[in-house]
């Protein structure tokens, strides 16, 4: 079974089409982007189109590859102290030579729509998802939702390399009452955990990782990492042996980022309501 991306973000665009329209005023989304990589500028390119067709007014603040951290720190700077700017992302990743996490912390998390500060952060890992939740965690909950598969009692294994995401999603499950174990590319005997969960989710970028024998009969597959070799994309799961035997997984060549940009419009839209409540 293909548990499809495509499918669940065009569910939510057309119920955020619908609630915008009833809208007296257009939300907008401010975004800073350096112009260092291609799949950010992929990414940002998705953001604009669907931003428009949900309604969703769109402003690009562009900056080269050279630009240094403290241009960069001052861009946030006026953004933060202009009250005409509700909420504005910086999008990643940055080039090497400007630290990613004082860019985010710089963001004042008020106008932090893609809710990366470690203040936003820390509001789930104290159960607190009252405002908004970050962007692909939150669209690999919606994949679950819409499946209808249960969260509760199931043992989940998270393997992931990056900061933003997994312990987000981790604490996310944690928050639904399922039973999380948290992986990475160093833990022994990682196939222990794998095959005896109800659900992996994966982004250990090292290709066709997840085989099916790593698996158990019914383990779901949550598949978001993927190396690029010699122009060729290959998956951290072995997606046609795991669909082959029936197990439900996400979808190649489509990959999270299709929920990833569904969900921060759709998180534009509910700071929209509650920004002048937020406090922090
Ligand atoms: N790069 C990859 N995913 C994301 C995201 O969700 N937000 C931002 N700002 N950058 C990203």
């Amino acid at each position: 079974m293909i548990l499809d991306w495509k499918e669940v973000a065009k569910k939510i665009y057309e119920e955020l089409k619908k609630d915008i329209l009833k809208l007296e005023k257009k939300p907008k989304l401010w975004v800073i982007l350096v112009w260092n990589n291609p799949s950010s500028i992929r990414y940002i390119n998705q953001k604009q189109k669907y931003a428009k067709e949900v309604w969703i007014d769109f402003e690009l603040f562009s900056f080269d590859e050279n630009v240094l951290e403290k241009d960069l720190l001052e861009k946030i700077n006026i953004l933060n102290n202009d009250e005409s700017i509700s909420w504005y992302i910086v999008q990643l990743p940055l080039p090497r030579h400007i630290d990613e996490k004082t860019i985010i912390n710089s963001i004042s998390p008020k106008k932090d729509v893609d809710w990366f500060h470690t203040i936003n952060q820390w509001k789930i890992v104290i159960w607190d998802e009252s405002w908004l939740t970050p962007c692909t965690p939150s669209g690999i909950l919606e994949i679950f939702k819409y499946y209808n598969i249960d969260l509760i009692w199931k043992n989940i294994v998270v393997v992931w390399r990056s900061n933003i995401v997994w312990k987000p999603i981790a604490n996310m499950l944690i928050n639904k009452q399922s039973t999380v174990t948290i992986c990475n590319s160093k833990t022994k005997n990682i196939e222990f955990f794998t095959k005896n969960a109800d659900i992996v989710i994966l982004a250990l970028w090292k290709p066709n990782f997840l085989t099916l024998d790593k698996i158990g009969d019914n383990t779901i597959v949550i598949d978001v990492g993927f190396t690029v070799i010699d122009w060729k994309i290959y998956w951290d799961a072995c997606f046609w042996e795991i669909l082959q035997n029936w197990n439900p997984i996400t979808p190649v060549p489509w990959w999270v980022w299709v929920l990833t940009v569904a969900m921060l419009l759709k998180n534009t839209y509910k700071a929209f309501f509650y920004n002048s409540q937020i406090e922090i």
